[in-house]
């Protein structure tokens, strides 16, 4: 059992049935719904910038005053990993530091003081090993961990608020889009932006998110599965998608666009680069023309929640492009080798699983 639970106060653990190895759930049909667990994390912090001890808590609502920070101006972050169960039982996180490390980076961009490496690994440890009747039986899904960084003091006039709050909570996940593992169709979006120039599209504030949903929503309702969205200056060259990070692929050469300020730097697009290269290709960050995606051999997206996704078309004013799909893709291939090392499959030469 972890530290911070022995240390809770017994009423708050007293409803954990321990004797469960797993929660009533229907494995055979997650998504990527939100079903709440037993427990999330919480930690507070004053404006002298040092977090307080946290805790784990039963899972529930949390207070906020009308005028925090975060209802108000946006001074919110939030972070996504998961936990996946081994055959022996142990839980493997993948790379929870780079989370951490992301996560200051955009504190620091939204004035907010942010928990230490340290702090925020140890909750997120603490989070799921709490949690752990609800992490998906092997091959079936995983526990997605959900960090928040928010600016929970009451404020009026436009400032930082006075308090901060770090929360973590957890729901059991499948695949991301509802066409499951199938290959996803875009639209590519001339009107919305994404992200622009200053702005603040490559930290993960949740201020880049509520703005897509009008495009999202758009797009859905005629049947795509995403929006992709383009520069925000000429239109010109790829972003990213709603919801993660985009490739492309044509010969040996793999592109996906430069994080250079308005494309999120997405640990699983860091890792995919990572093993890309390790199989040979030639991985190249910089600017995407649609042109070039117009004409590449496969497409396929980055995320922690879409994991890798396969592209089987682009729409792109009213023009409907294909790309190769199956089991004979590189796509196929780095999923099954980024899956492999998460779940503890495939040896993890790199040194990003760590088994709790
Ligand atoms: C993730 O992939 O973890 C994200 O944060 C994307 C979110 C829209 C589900």
């Amino acid at each position: 059992a972890s530290s911070l639970l022995q240390a809770c106060e017994p009423s708050v653990y007293s409803t954990r049935k321990e004797e469960d190895e797993y929660a009533d759930v229907d494995w055979d049909n997650l998504g990527f719904g939100l079903m709440p667990t037993d427990y999330m994390y919480q930690m507070k912090c004053a404006q002298n910038g040092t977090f307080e001890r946290g805790q784990v808590r039963p899972y529930g609502n949390i207070e906020l005053s009308p005028s925090a920070g975060v209802l108000n101006y946006g001074q919110g972050l939030f972070e996504g990993l998961k936990a996946y169960r081994k055959e022996n039982g142990s839980l493997l996180l993948f790379r929870p530091v780079q989370n951490a490390i992301r996560m200051k980076v955009g504190a620091d961009r939204m004035c907010m003081p942010a928990p230490s490496v340290e702090q925020f690994v140890d909750a997120v440890r603490e989070t799921a090993l709490a949690n752990k009747r609800w992490v998906p039986p092997p091959g079936k899904g995983s526990l997605y961990i959900r960090p928040l960084l928010m600016g929970s003091g009451p404020i009026l006039g436009l400032a930082p608020a006075p308090e901060f709050t770090f929360l973590i909570y957890a729901s059991p996940v499948s695949t991301y889009f509802k066409e499951g593992t199938a290959p996803l169709s875009l639209y590519i979006e001339n009107e919305f932006d994404r992200a622009s120039r200053g702005g603040t599209g490559g930290i993960k504030t949740i201020t880049n998110y509520a703005p897509v949903l009008k495009a999202l929503s758009r797009a859905k309702s005629r049947g795509f599965s995403d929006v992709l969205y383009l520069d925000s200056v000429d239109k010109k060259n790829l972003e990213e998608a709603s919801s993660c990070n985009i490739f492309v692929l044509k010969g040996n050469v793999l592109a996906t666009p430069a994080t250079k300020g308005t494309i999120l730097s997405g640990i699983t697009r860091k890792s995919i680069i990572e093993i890309s290269r390790d199989l040979g290709y030639q991985v190249e960050e910089r600017a995407i023309p649609v042109e070039e995606l117009m004409e590449a051999e496969e497409v396929f997206c980055t995320g922690t929640a879409v994991v890798v996704a396969s592209v089987g078309s682009v729409t792109y004013k009213d023009k409907r492009i294909e790309f190769g799909t199956g089991a004979q893709t590189a796509c196929r291939r780095l999923y099954d080798i980024l899956v492999g090392i998460q779940m503890g499959h495939i040896k993890d030469k790199y040194g990003w699983v760590m088994e709790i």
